[in-house]
Parts: C-alpha cells; structure tokens; sequence
C-alpha cells in the first residue's frame, strides 16, 4: 500500500493490562512496516489480518470521517485555570518525564472545565507544543466518552530534539490519560483514543482493571464476523479494532443516514456486522451527543500531585510478565521480558510483545 497512514499501536505496561495507542509519525512509519499477522503465533492477530474493504476512511485528519466528526460533534465551551503553586499530577510526570523524556520545567498546568461537566480535567501542557487549548479537539468528544480520562497530556509536535518520544498519541486507559504530541489531538485521533478508556470502563469500577475487547465476548463477536473493521485494527488485535468500531459507531450516531450513507453504502459493511451490533449494545451509550458527566463514572480528577522539581523515579519491574502482559516493544520499554508457564513472548507488532499462551504443538 503506497499510501501512507496514521499508525496507532496499542502497549501495555508491565503489571496492569493498560492499553495505549501510539500514533506514530506518518512520515517514519508506513502500514508496510506491520509485520505479517500469523493468527499460529499471535494472539492479538484478527482472523489472519482480514479486514473490511474498501476501507472507511476515518483514519486520517483530512478523511470524510474527520470532517464528519467536526461538522456534527458540538464544540463544548470550557474554562481553564492555571495551577501555580509549582505542582503537577504525578501521573503527568511520570509519563512525560519518566517515559517520555520531556523536561518537567518545560510544562504549565491547568484545570479545564467543560460545559458539560462540573469536575475538571488536568492538561499538562509543553510549552512548545503549537496548538493552542483552543485548537486541540478534545471538547468534541461525547461526554460519555470524555469522561473515561481525566487527564491530558500534550507534547510539542517536533520530536527531532527528543528521540525518545516517538511521536505518538496514546491512552493509558487505566490512568484515565490521553497523551501525545498537541498535532495529533485532533476529532478522529481522540475518538480513537478515547475509546480505548471506554473500553476499560465497560468492564469494572473506576478506575478500571481490564478491557472488554479483552473478553472473550468481544472476540468471539469480531472472530465470527471473520473481519476486523480496518487493516489496523486487523494486525495490532481486538483493543485496536474496538477502538476503531467506536468510531464507526460514533459515526452512525452522528451523520445524517448514519453508517451506512457515511461510507457511501459500503457493501461489505455485513462483514462487521456483529462486533457493530455488541459495540452499540454495550458502549453505544457512550457514543451520543449532549447530556452532561455522571459523577459516578467520571474519571477522578488526579488526586497525586508532586513538585514540578521532583527528580524523576526508577520503577523495579517484575522478573515476569503477567499472562497477556507486555514483555517487550516499544524502546523505552524497560519491563520484564520473560513470561510464565505455558506463555510465550509474542511480537505482535514492533512496538508491542505480549505474553500469549504458547501454541501446542
Ligand atoms: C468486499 O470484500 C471482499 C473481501 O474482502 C472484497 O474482495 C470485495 O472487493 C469487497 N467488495 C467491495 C464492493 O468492495
Ligand atoms: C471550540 O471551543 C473553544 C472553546 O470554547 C473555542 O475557543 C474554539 O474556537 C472552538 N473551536 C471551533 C473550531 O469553533
Ligand atoms: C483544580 O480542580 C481541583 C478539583 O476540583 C481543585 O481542587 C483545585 O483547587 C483546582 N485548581 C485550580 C488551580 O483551579
Ligand atoms: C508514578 O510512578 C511511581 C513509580 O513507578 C509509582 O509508584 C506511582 O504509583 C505512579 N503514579 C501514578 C499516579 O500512577
Ligand atoms: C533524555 O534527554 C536528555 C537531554 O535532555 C538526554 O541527554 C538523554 O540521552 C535522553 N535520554 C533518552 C533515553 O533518550
């Protein structure tokens, strides 16, 4: 495929099924660099790699599903008000600093409140990231959705200075973040991202402790099917296809004739069609327009806050990775690299290993 795409890959972190898609720089990666998905050694490989074509464009900024997103999602109003007292979430930091390298004086802090919710939300922000709060589009989210994070982190979009940010957007699902270069915090991204917290809240109390695209109920929907519903979700698994399915769904809701006259009565819509319906079922409710927050599911604005000045701290990782936990990827991954009994470690893309079960012989 000559054209070149907008990479989302989906990590975790050692300990805590998180899931965090990465976007990466277009111009780095091409969706050539994913590797062949061999259903035998991957466990997060969708039906041998097949997906629904023609495929639907809402992958990109400048796809019909992008400017679906803007002309029919309501721009919230918000408020914002800048933390002075030299203090950050520890979450902020963790990431930005600990992970990503970014350097914490470089960031300023603020609450922003939505007019469609009392609680606010923390944005960390760099001060070289381009986009204003004004520009980035996380007001257009459905509150449903929105509230699953409670944090924003957004980063400058020139990556040449820090190598070891690779230019992704991605959600720490578990941590209520959404974090990435300020570029990339536009409708489509974040409805990508968001979905991944609204797939673990689907699935237990806040914060939540799994994801339902990690059940076997959402599996067997996408497996019967036989088709995820884009070559991404196909070849980085049923987090990313879940992901994606939102925003087919988000679409439905929104465009006039729904789906099916958004992508132009795409025949093979069909192919999807159960993990469609048990997405609208379970999570469709998220993916409305208007209402306001309920306090009861909203993400909690972050209660740990350290010093800007605070050096950055080392974690002691396990020996082994849990059962379809991380065990290897992306360069900053620094977790454990070994599994246990009856598990292997599985590259499901370069950026991501799991410890799958190990296939019998
Ligand atoms: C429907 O999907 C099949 C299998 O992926 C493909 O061969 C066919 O071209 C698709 N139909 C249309 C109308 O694109
Ligand atoms: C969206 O709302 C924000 C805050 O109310 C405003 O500053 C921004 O200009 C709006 N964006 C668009 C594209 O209307
Ligand atoms: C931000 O919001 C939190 C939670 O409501 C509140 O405790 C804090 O005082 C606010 N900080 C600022 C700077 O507005
Ligand atoms: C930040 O990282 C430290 C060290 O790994 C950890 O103990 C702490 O729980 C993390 N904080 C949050 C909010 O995740
Ligand atoms: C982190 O950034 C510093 C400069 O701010 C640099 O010296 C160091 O090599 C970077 N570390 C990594 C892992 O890229």
């Amino acid at each position: 495929m000559a054209v070149l795409r907008t990479l989302v890959v989906a990590l975790a972190v050692a300990n805590t099924p998180t899931v965090l898609a990465r976007l990466l720089e277009p111009d780095v990666f091409q969706i050539s660099a994913f590797p062949a998905c061999d259903p035998a050694t991957s466990s997060g490989c969708i039906e041998g790699g097949k997906y629904l074509v023609p495929e639907l464009d809402f992958g990109n900024e400048d796809g019909t599903g992008n400017n679906a997103y803007i002309k029919y999602l309501p721009n919230h109003t918000f408020t914002t008000t800048q933390w002075t007292n030299g203090q950050w979430p520890e979450i902020c930091r963790n990431i930005s600093v600990n992970s990503d390298n970014w350097s914490a004086a470089d960031f300023t802090v603020y609450n922003v409140t939505f007019s469609d919710c009392s609680v606010p939300y923390a944005l960390c922000r760099h001060k070289n990231a381009p986009k204003s709060l004004n520009q980035i589009e996380i007001a257009r989210i459905p509150i449903g959705m929105r509230q699953a994070v409670a944090t924003y982190i957004v980063y400058p979009d020139d990556t040449t200075n820090n190598p070891a940010y690779g230019g992704y957007i991605g959600t720490i699902a578990q941590s209520g973040v959404v974090v990435g270069k300020s570029t990339a915090y536009f409708a489509t991204a974040l409805v990508h991202e968001t979905g991944h917290a609204v797939d673990t809240v689907l699935v237990g109390p806040m914060p939540g402790v799994s994801a339902f695209s990690g059940t076997q109920t959402w599996r067997a929907a996408v497996d019967s099917d036989g088709y995820a519903i884009s070559a991404y979700g196909a070849s980085s698994g049923y987090a990313e296809d879940f992901a994606d399915v939102g925003r087919a769904v988000l679409l439905d809701t929104i465009f006039p004739g729904g789906l099916a006259a958004w992508s132009g009565n795409n025949q093979n819509l069909t192919q999807i069609a159960a993990q469609l319906a048990l997405f609208k079922s379970t999570a469709g409710r998220y993916y409305v327009t208007g209402g306001t927050c309920d306090l009861a599911k909203k993400y909690p604005f972050p209660s740990r806050w350290v010093s800007l000045g605070a050096p950055p701290t080392t974690t002691t990782n396990p020996a082994t990775a849990t059962p379809y936990g991380q065990c290897g990827g992306f360069s900053t991954y620094t977790g454990p690299t070994a599994c246990g009994p009856g598990y292997s470690c599985t590259s499901l893309n370069p950026f991501y290993s799991q410890c799958a079960p190990t296939p019998l012989p």
